[in-house]
């Protein structure tokens, strides 16, 4: 008897020390052990309180040194005010994140179940110490092992709010497989500091999800700032803006898939010096569509190619083959400057012409004044869109200077 109260004595004076999660009936305390790996903590926590539960990250400096991956969540209430750092042992996360399936990518972060908020009240911190990614990877896009800060995997009514994002390793949000998602006041900034460029630093991408919304995000990153893939329907993205980065895009999709996208709203959106600011990209595939697309009240400045069209991105060849089929888009009130002359490009592949594209009140300026040029292939005449020349199928996405 005496010692197992002793043991437990022991156990009461040991916690502080050696432990960070600490359980209290349902809700799970993590606190920060100082530099040591924090994951497994938070990871306890997760197991412990993640059904019917609450768990609290509390504030301080926490060091994420492992893959987190926890699919289990059901009725649990997260609240992050820490500062989480994922370290930069890159060996260690090439060969350990979590891969996503979608184009053999992985992730560092991984959360799925049902009913769950994730609170980050403005205070959490997610830092992915990306300079480090930015610099061994020297421009080149999508390594492989190169993990998305934080995704939802089979995730049914998330509401994500509060949380800050700086330096994130690769993209900062996937949703896949996920329903009923809702994404809010998120704040994201990848920025580098060297002659390496973030590239693949996307904002948000959807795949194979539907239910999403997204609302007053800001987004500083060196790729897609919210990006709609393949099998992603019933999407509303409303007040965001994108710095530095391709503003609202649907794609790519069909990259050796039948993909779909399906009524999608971006509305309330600002482009600053962006690649892009409402755009569709896809690859030539043999099918899939995309469908039902409002772009509402854009204004940007300084945007390279404001709106864009491409069946065949990035290859540029067998433009006109694909079969994957772009109609009823709407671009309404659509305001800015364009980077050159170029106001719209826009390619439908001829073998799918687009149909039901329309354009209400656009107006663009070139930034150092002249005529916007519209160039229109493949598409229907009534779209509003004062055409002024056709484009090439071979139209790049970004341009180096006036046409
Ligand atoms: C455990 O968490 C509760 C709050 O939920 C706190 O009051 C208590 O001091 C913590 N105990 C330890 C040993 O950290
Ligand atoms: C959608 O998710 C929210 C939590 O973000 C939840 O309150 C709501 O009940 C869910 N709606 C449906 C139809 O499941
Ligand atoms: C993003 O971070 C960079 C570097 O710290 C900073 O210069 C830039 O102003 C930030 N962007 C926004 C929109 O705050
Ligand atoms: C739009 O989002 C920004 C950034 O989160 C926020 O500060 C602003 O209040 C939002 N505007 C509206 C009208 O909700
Ligand atoms: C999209 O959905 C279709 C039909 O359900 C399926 O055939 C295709 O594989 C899906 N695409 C991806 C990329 O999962
Ligand atoms: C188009 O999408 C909007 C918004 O998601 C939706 O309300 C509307 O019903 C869709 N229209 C059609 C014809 O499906
Ligand atoms: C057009 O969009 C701008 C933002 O770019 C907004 O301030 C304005 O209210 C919108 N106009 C209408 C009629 O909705």
């Amino acid at each position: 008897m005496a010692a197992f109260t002793l043991l437990q004595l022991l156990l009461l004076i040991a916690i502080p020390v050696f432990g960070a999660m600490n359980k209290t009936g349902s809700l799970c305390t993590v606190t920060p052990s100082g530099g040591k790996d924090d994951s497994t903590f938070i990871m306890d926590a997760f197991k412990q309180c993640g059904k019917n539960g609450q768990i609290e990250i509390t504030e301080g400096d926490y060091t994420i040194a492992k893959v987190m991956d926890y699919l289990n969540l059901e009725n649990c209430d997260i609240s992050i005010r820490g500062h989480l750092t994922w370290n930069d042992d890159i060996q260690y996360w090439l060969k350990n994140s979590i891969s996503v399936t979608y184009a053999q990518r992985s992730t560092a972060f991984r959360l799925g179940g049902t009913n769950v908020a994730i609170r980050g009240h403005g205070q959490a911190l997610f830092f992915g110490n990306g300079q480090k990614w930015y610099d061994q990877n020297r421009n080149n896009g999508n390594q492989a092992g190169r993990p998305i800060s934080f995704t939802l995997w089979k995730a049914n009514s998330f509401f994500v709010d509060g949380i800050t994002w700086r330096q994130p390793q690769f993209w900062h949000t996937f949703v896949a497989y996920s329903q009923n998602i809702t994404m809010t006041n998120l704040d994201m900034n990848a920025t580098s500091n060297s002659q390496w460029s973030t590239v693949n630093t996307d904002g948000f991408d959807s795949w194979n999800s539907k239910d999403i919304t997204i609302k007053n995000w800001v987004v500083t990153c060196g790729d897609d700032c919210i990006s709609i893939k393949g099998n992603s329907s019933n999407v509303y993205v409303k007040n965001v803006t994108c710095h530095e980065s391709g503003s609202a895009c649907i794609g790519s999709i069909g990259n050796n898939a039948i993909d779909y996208v399906d009524d999608v709203v971006f509305e309330d959106i600002t482009a600053i010096h962006s690649s892009n600011a409402a755009w569709i990209k896809t690859y030539p595939a043999s099918g899939g569509h995309v469908r039902n697309v409002t772009f509402r009240n854009v204004y940007f400045q300084d945007v390279n190619q404001p709106l864009y069209i491409s069946p065949c991105i990035y290859s540029y060849s067998n433009c006109d083959s694909s079969r994957l089929k772009i109609s009823d888009v709407l671009w309404e009130n659509i305001t800015g400057t364009s980077r050159y002359n170029v106001a719209a490009g826009i390619h439908c592949s001829s073998a799918a012409p687009c149909t039901g594209l329309k354009f209400k009140d656009i107006d663009i300026k070139p930034k150092n004044g002249g005529t916007p040029k519209f160039l229109c292939s493949n598409m229907n005449s009534d779209s509003g869109l004062p055409c002024t020349g056709s484009c090439p199928a071979s139209w790049k996405q970004q341009l180096n200077g006036n046409a």
